[in-house]
């Protein structure tokens, strides 16, 4: 047998500064060491995801002629991906190489008016809803807040992870989040981490008051915040760290799971 793991589909949401981005880089590459097909995809506007990564800052937004416009009439979004290039084409094209075999995906910083942006995000939500479902695992990391994930942002994911600090301000935010399984952005499943756990209460806590699973207890760790201030990824200034043991334990739950619940089999 070879040692492809069957894909799993994440997109971790959850409220400023929470720790979204770092979780999602320790993720992606913790999967793809794990022998997974990782495409890690950034739909915030603002830098993060690829310092997580270890990449630096990169700025390489779809260009504007993979997109087509539709004719006059045609239902839905004004653009399209051009004729004959398909998802995984795109990906092949546009995505960039991350440490660990990770490819990088994302719809661009904003620099000027997001008008600017627009033919690279219907681009980039066309790519993420066609791609053939065993074909990449993907690992997402949105930008804070509620907007992106009540507008279905996260529906290319099969499990939506609220990243919730255990304070009261991350708890209101985790529980807004939570009514993401209520709505019609509705995952397959919902679930919580806690991060920047100091007490071994927290887990629970977030728990009883979200109301959501939690998946993994990632502990405040210094090491985050240094390889943070160093524009580096954690993955690679501090391997042996509790916060990349917790995630990477997260990593062959997340594949367990799905291969448990025969999901994509
Ligand atoms: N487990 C942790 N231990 C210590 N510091 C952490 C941990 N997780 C994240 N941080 C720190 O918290 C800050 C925010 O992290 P990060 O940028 O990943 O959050 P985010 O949710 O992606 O934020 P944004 O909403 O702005 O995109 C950073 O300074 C990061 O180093
Ligand atoms: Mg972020």
């Amino acid at each position: 047998m070879s040692n492809e793991v069957t894909a799993v589909r994440v997109a971790l949401v959850g409220k400023g500064g929470s720790g979204k981005s770092a979780i999602a880089g320790i993720l992606a590459r913790a999967l793809a060491q794990q022998g997974a097909r990782v495409l890690a995809v950034d739909s915030d506007p603002m830098p993060g995801l690829s310092l997580s990564l270890g990449l630096g800052l990169v700025d390489a937004p779809i260009p504007d002629d993979a997109v087509e416009e539709k004719a006059e009439g045609e239902p839905g979004p004004r653009f399209r991906l051009r004729t004959g290039l398909s998802a995984l084409d795109a990906v092949d094209r546009y995505a960039v190489d991350a440490p660990d075999g990770v490819r990088f995906l994302q719809f661009g910083k904003l620099r000027g008016h997001s008008a600017s942006l627009m033919r690279s995000q219907l681009a980039f939500r066309q790519i993420l809803d066609d791609l053939p479902p065993q074909s990449w695992s993907v690992v997402g990391d949105l930008p804070g807040g509620t907007r992106q994930p009540f507008y279905g942002w996260a529906r290319y994911a099969d499990t939506v992870l609220v990243v919730t600090e255990p304070t009261a301000k991350g708890l209101l935010s985790g529980r807004r989040l939570a009514r993401l399984a209520l709505g019609d952005a509705r995952p397959g499943r919902l679930a919580a981490i806690v991060n920047k756990v100091t007490d071994p209460g927290d887990a629970e806590w977030v728990r009883a008051r979200t109301g959501l699973d939690v998946l993994a207890a990632v502990p405040l760790d210094e090491a985050v915040g240094d390889a943070e201030r160093h524009g580096a990824a954690v993955m690679d200034e501090a391997p042996d760290s509790q916060a990349v043991a917790v995630v990477t334990s997260l990593a062959h739950r997340l594949t367990e799971d799905r291969v448990g619940a025969g999901i994509g089999s």
